[in-house]
Parts: C-alpha cells; sequence; structure tokens
C-alpha cells in the first residue's frame, strides 16, 4: 500500500515527521475455532496490512487520526481513560496492556490507515493491534519480544473489546514470513514455518461482503461451550485441560453432563484438531487433493455442528464444490467474510467467475476476491 497519504496527513496535523510501521492481516489454511482450545492452528500472514506513522509528543496524551474513516480522537493513558470510538480502543489497549506489563509508556502522534478488509474474517483488529504493538515497543525501546506482544494484542481484545480470542492472528501478523505457513501448537507456542508453495494450485478468498451482527458474543459463546466440556471431561480425566486434550470417547462418556449443544460444538473442535494435524502431514507429502478435503470437511463441522457459518458462505462452498475446487471453507471467527479455497491454476477464472455470478445473482451483493499472498509480519519500514 502507498503510505503518501499517511505521511502527508500526519506532517499537515502535527508539523513533523515520525517512524512508518506496519503489521498485515491473516489467512488460515485450516484449524479454526481450535487455538482457544490449546490446539494447532496454520496461519499465515497476507500482503493486506495496517500501517501507521507514529511519534511521541512529549505529553501524556495519545493523539490519533484514523486516515479511512476521517476521523480523529484523543485519550490519556489511565485505566480510565477508556476513549469511545471503537477503533481507539485498540490503540489505547495496546498501550494499557504494555503498561500493565511494567512498561512506560507516553504520549504519541499518530495516524494510521490500511487495506485489510473489515468484517472479512483476515483479522484487520489483530493487524492493527500488532502494528501499535511493533511501533510503541520500539518507539520507547520496551523490550517486549514478540511472542508478547502478540499476547499484548490477544489481552487487548480480552480486556477492552470484549472478544474472548485466541491467540492465532495476533501470533501470524506479528510472526508472518513470506512464503511460509506457520504451523503453531497454541498452548506451547512452539511454531514451525511450512514453506507454502503448492505447484499447480492457487489460495483464493472470496468475500461474502456480509458481516452479521453478534458475530463476537457468539464467538464468546462458542468458547464458554468448549469450555464447559473440558471442565466436564476432567472431573473424569485429570489431564485433560482443554479440549484439545481430549477424544471422541471421553466426549461420549459426558455425553449426559454436558448440553447438546455444547456436545456437538465440543464434537467440532476434537474433530478439527486431528483434522489439522492431517493436513499438515498431506502438507508435507505434497498431497494438495487431500488438503482440500479436509479443508471440505471443516466447512462441514463449522456449519452444522460449530454453527459459526452463514447462508452466504454456505452458498460460496456449494459453488466451490460444484466447479471442482480442490479444498474451501469458511475462514476465521464465521459469521460472514471469507471462503478460503484451494483451486487448481486451470479451473481458478472458471471458478470465480460462476462464484462472482451466482452470487450476486442470489444475494445482490458484489462479492470480493483476492489472491492470497504470503507476506512478513509486524515490521517497521523507515
Ligand atoms: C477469530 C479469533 C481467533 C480464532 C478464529 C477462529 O479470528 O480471533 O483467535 O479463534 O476466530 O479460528
Amino acid at each position: 500500500m502507498d503510505t503518501t497519504k499517511i505521511r502527508e496527513k500526519f506532517k499537515s496535523l502535527y508539523g513533523t515527521e515520525g517512524a512508518l510501521y506496519t503489521s498485515p492481516g491473516r489467512i488460515n489454511l485450516i484449524g479454526e475455532h481450535t487455538d482457544y482450545n490449546a490446539g494447532f492452528v496454520l496461519p499465515g500472514a497476507i500482503d493486506k496490512a495496517m500501517y501507521c506513522e507514529i511519534k511521541p509528543n512529549g505529553t501524556n496524551k495519545v493523539r490519533a487520526y484514523a486516515l479511512d474513516l476521517g476521523e480523529s480522537t484523543e485519550f490519556g493513558l489511565e485505566e480510565n481513560d477508556l476513549p469511545a470510538k471503537s477503533w481507539a480502543k485498540y490503540i489505547f489497549g495496546v498501550c494499557r496492556e504494555m503498561i500493565k506489563r511494567g512498561a512506560k509508556v507516553e504520549g504519541f502522534d499518530t495516524v494510521f490507515s490500511g487495506d485489510v478488509p473489515l468484517g472479512a474474517g483476515m483479522s484487520s483488529s489483530a493487524a492493527l493491534e500488532s502494528c501499535f504493538g511493533f511501533a510503541i515497543n520500539d518507539q520507547y525501546n520496551l523490550g517486549f519480544d514478540r511472542f508478547e506482544l502478540a499476547k499484548i494484542g490477544q489481552a487487548t481484545e480480552h480486556n477492552y473489546v470484549g472478544v474472548k480470542c485466541g491467540i492465532m492472528d495476533q501470533f501470524a501478523s506479528c510472526f508472518g514470513k513470506e512464503g511460509s505457513l506457520i504451523r503453531l501448537d497454541c498452548r506451547s507456542l512452539e511454531y514451525e514455518y511450512v514453506p507454502f508453495n503448492p505447484k499447480g494450485y492457487r489460495l483464493v478468498l472470496v468475500n461474502t461482503c456480509v458481516a452479521h451482527e453478534l458475530a463476537s458474543s457468539a464467538y464468546n459463546k462458542r468458547r464458554e461451550s468448549c469450555e464447559a466440556v473440558a471442565a466436564a471431561i476432567r472431573k473424569h480425566h485429570p489431564e485433560v485441560e482443554f479440549l484439545r486434550d481430549a477424544n471422541l470417547d471421553m466426549l461420549k462418556e459426558v455425553a449426559n453432563e454436558v448440553s447438546a449443544e455444547d456436545y456437538i460444538r465440543a464434537e467440532f473442535v476434537i474433530e478439527e484438531v486431528q483434522r489439522l494435524l492431517d493436513a499438515c502431514e498431506a502438507l508435507k507429502a505434497g498431497d494438495y487433493e487431500t488438503v482440500g478435503k479436509k479443508m471440505y470437511e471443516t466447512h462441514i463441522g463449522l456449519s452444522r455442528k460449530y454453527e459459526v457459518s452463514c447462508p452466504e458462505l454456505d452458498y460460496l462452498n456449494d459453488i466451490a464444490r460444484v466447479c471442482g475446487v480442490t479444498g474451501s471453507r469458511v475462514m476465521g471467527g464465521g459469521f460472514g467474510g471469507c471462503t478460503i479455497n484451494l483451486v487448481k491454476d486451470e479451473l481458478h477464472d472458471a471458478f470465480i467467475e460462476r462464484a462472482m455470478n451466482s452470487y450476486e445473482q442470489k444475494f445482490k451483493i458484489k462479492p470480493k476476491v483476492y489472491d492470497v499472498v504470503i507476506k512478513d509480519g509486524a515490521r517497521k519500514l523507515s
């Protein structure tokens, strides 16, 4: 993205120049709603990111300008200074989480902008948190490593935004590496870069351009279901801390102790943890047909068992299947946003054309398409 407009705005608002930082959004090939169950995920950072220019201003106030919205705000850094604007809560939260960890963060001026589509399941909010986390850490020499920066972003969601998310999005934004996916163990935070160059295939996102309301409360509810089932299983099997530690037999044992809804949610998660491991094996062997099959299975699970899909996403998934796309599924938290599709080179254009046309005809909304390019994570630009 061209950062000239950020530069110009910064100069005109604050009469000086700051430093530029960026942090990207992410895709996730497979392993959905597994992160907060201490399972594995397989994300990668993408070529769509948030960008900020920032400079300490010698006061105890932050002055921030959201270029894409044309909105500005000012806030202090005490706990009760929580700004009203929702986008400012992310910046405030990052500062507060750093301060809570003993850091000395003071006032700064900033302008930010980005090209991560909002509500598309590509983690624009994690990109924003990681961008400011990385920038503030660097400007004030705070010495947080990337692990801590990812946790600071996640804690911002928990404590200042109200979404009890896992670590995947912030981790991918902080640790992304060009050309590689990240196989992350969300319990130990051990990770491995998995070079992703599927010869003969392309990864493409199709954005439903719908973002259903209540997504964050439904998300938190899914997490509660998982924790309730893990607690029930733990009574019989003390070694089970998270659903990642459970298997389907253990789940069956507690069928009468948990609600039917919680049961089916947990079933999805336990299956998904295994599905990711299977997909990783297939990936290593270059077996993309199996990877694709697993992606479809994930979609069915997310749609019918975890119930985080929606008619628009299911429709795009059906079209992918009909077009012979190798793998397709809803990506991210769900309730709107994108499907991620693994499609053979020669089928790509026909699939996209058909998906665009039929979707628009049915829902009267023009979907958006993004070819996935895997890029580096958070960094300084100037
Ligand atoms: C959102 C959350 C992540 C993860 C995904 C689902 O993106 O922020 O932590 O739980 O949903 O896999």
